[in-house]
């Protein structure tokens, strides 16, 4: 278990029943003055919480403030116990419980994030000096993944779009591109190039990357990422695909051109660029209508963008949106 025991007294918060945290959260979130229905997204709501540091090891992260989470009355968390153990790191092997079983060894500091392409002020930064101009908040999202299961996810991130304006991309930018680190000799399933491409690649558009639903998340639970779960940054996307939630991200790259994704080059008639969440269009082998809530015995509607179709449709007006890819 990769998440610090705490003192016997304190509730860890895989020990909370996931709804009591939920609710929690939300009378935080109130307490902080922002309807927890409402857009209350890029400001930051203390501002003692900016310059945040992360612990070393896998601790809890300090000064985490409510940021925007919308559920609807039937999310619930999903267990932190599910949330580390069934997993899609093909990393660390292709089945589920292979990423907390095999990644172990894998070490998420020191980090280095580079930042280059199409912007003003690339470089290259250590996870700290990445992390530490921004305020870190807390955004429960809902997952869901092509392969037609869903979580919901307590992460600790930052805003993207935030994290971007220090870049300056210039104006012919217009995707940004990610890429995970490549480090065979800590992670298994890298050994073995016939599972992927590696790196693991994926990519958005600049105002995909900048709407304020977007984060790079830093952890979950309120502690540190778990290596299975992308340590130290992993990108959330919540009206994507999970497989657009590119884990331990190493590089992002300012680009003119649309880039492709890791999904798209291994199948591109099973995977495109946008991946949006979508119950119309169904996957070759998965019918996106429903889905299965992981701790849920029935299956439940998909919806439309996964539900954030009020925060983000804007942002495909006028595309065709009965073509999947
Ligand atoms: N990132 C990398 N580097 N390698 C992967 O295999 N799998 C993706 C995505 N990010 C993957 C990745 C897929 S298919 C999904 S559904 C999500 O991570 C799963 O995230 P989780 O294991 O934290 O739930």
């Amino acid at each position: 278990m990769l998440i610090r025991q705490k003192r016997k007294s304190d509730a860890l918060s895989y020990e909370i029943t996931p709804q009591s945290l939920y609710l929690d959260r939300r009378q935080f979130i109130e307490g902080l003055g922002m309807a927890a229905g409402s857009l209350a997204l890029s400001a930051a709501p203390l501002s003692h919480a900016h310059g945040a540091t992360l612990p070393r090891g896998n601790g809890e992260i300090e000064g985490i403030v409510g940021g925007y989470s919308k559920l609807g009355k039937n999310d619930e968390l999903t267990h932190l116990n599910a949330v580390t153990t069934y997993n899609n790191f093909y990393e660390f092997g292709t089945g589920k419980e292979d990423p907390g079983r095999h990644s172990g060894a894998f070490k998420p500091r020191p980090w280095q994030i580079k930042v280059d392409g199409l912007c003003a002020n690339p470089g290259t930064l250590d996870l700290d000096d990445f992390v530490r101009p921004h305020t870190i908040e807390e955004r429960i999202y809902r997952m869901r993944c092509v392969e037609a299961w869903s979580m919901v996810i307590p992460w600790a991130g930052i805003p993207l779009g935030e994290i971007i304006k220090r870049f300056e991309p210039l104006g012919s930018a217009r995707y940004v591109s990610f890429e995970t680190i490549v480090r065979p000799e800590e992670m298994p399933g890298q050994r073995r190039s016939h599972i992927l491409p590696w790196p693991y690649v994926e990519g958005l558009r600049l105002d995909e990357a900048a709407n304020p639903l977007t984060i790079m998340a830093v952890g979950l639970y309120g502690s540190v990422l778990p290596n299975q779960n992308g340590a130290p940054l992993r990108l959330v996307v919540p009206w994507k695909y999970g497989f657009k939630g590119i884990k331990s991200v190493v590089r992002m790259t300012f680009t003119e051109e649309e880039p492709k994704n890791t999904w798209q080059i291994m199948n591109p008639p099973e995977y495109g660029f946008y991946a949006n969440v979508n119950p119309k269009v169904d996957h070759p082998r998965w019918s996106q209508a429903s889905e299965r809530r992981i701790g849920d015995f029935r299956r439940r509607a998909t919806l439309m963008f996964n539900g954030y179709e009020e925060e983000v449709g804007q942002l495909y007006a006028g595309m065709d949106l009965s073509n999947y890819y």
